[in-house]
């Protein structure tokens, strides 16, 4: 049997041959692999303002237009009306039934047809195929999952043992949190960046300030990585209660990663979600969404300043993808004690290699 291209022992791995960062043909087979992931839809606080919610990261991700509706319960459902094509739902919005505006056919909230103008001599309609197809979803703690489920028991599993004690069903979504940037990169090399903690007393100096890199801890899971920043003393920390594993410690950011590109970044303020969007082999669109749970902590530790730390990493990022273009570099080495994130995501990319 061939050696794996990623070692499964650190110490003898090489990294990512720098083709997955530069080549059309393992961009597009990455792209048909994650058809396979779940993704971060919404959280539930968005339907306090809205019923319906197109769900654009995912078709800038996945190239299909989906919606969520909200009703007597919260579904996926295809975005796209089912006469000729057009959008049903073009922003968020309040309504109770789906009216598309091109040629006004209607559908439930469950995405049945209901009625369509000037249809009645059409031979066999309506039928089942005329309704809005209805796409899997789950919830935790009011965030709102969908796509394939590989590695979402997992996930959910991890998310729940760990961050079981916290109320992430009742934070608010705040728009002004929204950011959406579109970097020169390779998705992979920003996902690469934000698996280690190695980095962060080079590049981001604030943020050094207030972690303590002694106490920086990275771990592994099926589907993902969990990084925990601990706070230096008199910094702002959670107070993780007795029943959780981090009991007693100055937790200042619990950072999940799950493959391929979703980042949950909780904070004592709430959670910041970073969804990484590849738009072609060397560019990736960066989209940031923010619920608050407890507003007094806004502004200040980890969490403080997430428009600066982004800022910092973009910028080492976009020159890392000229530096792995360059004909001379293939792959480097791995910091057993800094870089099991990237090793382990590196693993994962190339399972089928
Ligand atoms: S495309 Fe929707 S009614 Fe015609
Ligand atoms: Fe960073």
């Amino acid at each position: 049997m061939s050696e794996p291209l990623i070692h499964p022992d650190i110490t003898k791995a090489h990294t990512l041959p720098s083709r997955f960062y530069t080549d059309e043909k393992s961009f597009q087979h990455l792209m048909n692999d994650m058809r396979n992931s779940w993704y971060f839809a919404a959280h539930s606080s968005q339907f306090v303002e809205h019923d319906v919610i197109p769900l654009i990261d995912i078709e800038e991700m996945l190239g299909d237009a989906l919606i969520l509706t909200n009703s007597d319960k919260i579904r996926c459902l295809s975005n796209v009306c089912t006469h000729r094509g057009m959008l049903v739902a073009t922003g968020p919005r309040k309504c109770s039934t789906l009216q598309c505006k091109y040629h006004g056919r209607t559908f439930g909230m469950d995405g049945c047809l209901k009625n369509m103008p000037e249809f009645q001599d059409v031979e066999g309609f309506p039928s089942a195929s005329d309704d809005l197809p209805g796409f899997p979803i789950t919830e935790w703690k009011g965030l709102q999952l969908v796509g394939g489920d590989r590695y979402l028991k997992e996930a959910i599993a991890e998310l729940q043992s760990r961050l079981g004690w916290l109320d992430v069903a009742s934070f608010k979504h705040d728009k002004s949190r929204f950011r959406s940037y579109e970097i020169g990169a390779n998705w992979a090399l920003y996902v690469d960046n934000y698996l280690e903690g190695f980095h962060i007393p080079f590049v981001h100096g604030d943020l050094h300030g207030v972690l303590d890199d002694d106490e920086y801890r990275t771990e592994l899971f099926e589907g993902g990585v969990l990084q925990i920043g601990i706070a230096r003393k008199g910094e702002p920390h959670f107070a993780p209660p007795e029943n959780s594993q981090e009991c007693g410690e100055r937790v200042a950011a619990y950072y999940y990663w799950f493959y391929p590109g979703l980042m949950l970044n909780f904070y004592p303020w709430g959670l910041s979600i970073n969804q990484v969007i590849p738009l072609s082999v060397d560019r990736t669109r960066i989209v940031y969404h923010g619920y608050v749970g407890n507003p007094e902590m806004l502004g200040k530790g980890a969490g403080g300043d997430l428009d600066k730390v982004e800022m910092e990493d973009q910028e080492i990022v976009e020159a890392t993808q000229r530096g792995v273009s360059s004909k001379s570099y293939d792959r480097g080495r791995y910091s057993p004690k800094m870089e099991r994130g990237v090793h382990h995501f590196h693993r994962m990319m190339t399972l089928n290699e």
